[in-house]
């Protein structure tokens, strides 16, 4: 049975292992996670690469023949990096920008996400390659996935903050931190007629099939 690694620095790659497990049947998902250094998101880059390599290795270790980066953090700053050093395919999760773009009928999106994140060269890239005339807010989400991570959800500053959001013209948002696909329930009932919200696990389940697909090829 093929064995597919997921990471991240806590439960919001469980989120993602979950849809995976239950997309996927016939596979072995093995989650890993560092809880002891989340939250990632405010941690300098380089110090976060030092916790993720020797896991991911552990992975491979271990037997997974594809390892799904369940961290928007990590993607962001380290994905090209981590593919030079770790021996098999990786699929990395980013803020949907681009399919936010295309939803987006009255042009102005948000994307939640940690700080590192929307510091990321990738990130920077993304809204410079997709968001053209597209406005991006980016609220102040510092705070969620350590209140995720312990869950101790402030259901009432989601409220302001997911109100905010709405009342700025945000008709599309964004989940761009694995952490959030837990509360994108509650995020969805706070914005209900007046925006989306999206989040990327379908998007990572096809890619990880086409990875899944192409290696069974090789090997045979
Ligand atoms: N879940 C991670 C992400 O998608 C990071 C959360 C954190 O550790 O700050 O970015």
């Amino acid at each position: 049975m093929i064995k597919i690694g997921v990471f991240d620095s806590g439960i919001g790659g469980l989120s993602v292992a979950k849809a995976i497990e239950r997309s996927l049947p016939g596979v072995e998902v093995v989650f890993r996670n560092d809880h002891e250094h989340m939250p990632y998101g405010d941690k300098p880059p380089a110090v976060v690469l030092g916790y993720v390599v020797p896991i991911l290795q552990m992975l491979v270790d271990q037997g997974c023949s594809v390892i799904v980066i369940a961290c928007n953090t990590v993607t962001t700053h380290h994905i090209a990096t981590l593919r030079r050093r770790i021996s098999v395919p990786l699929v990395g999760i980013e803020p949907m920008v681009k399919p936010a773009v295309q939803h987006t009928e009255i042009g102005i999106i948000a994307v939640c996400a940690t700080p590192a994140t929307l510091a990321s060269k990738r990130y920077a890239w993304l809204k410079e390659a997709y968001a053209g005339e597209t406005r991006v807010i980016e609220p102040d989400c510092s705070r969620w996935a350590y209140m995720i991570e312990h869950d101790a959800v402030n259901e009432a500053m989601i409220k302001r903050q997911v109100d905010a959001m709405c009342t700025a013209g945000v008709d599309v948002i964004v989940l761009g931190c694995t952490h959030y696909h837990w509360i994108e329930d509650l995020i969805r009932k706070l914005a209900a007629g007046r925006a989306i919200v999206i989040q990327p696990e379908e998007a990572v389940i096809s890619r990880l099939k086409a990875v899944i697909t192409k290696a069974n090829e090789r090997q045979s």
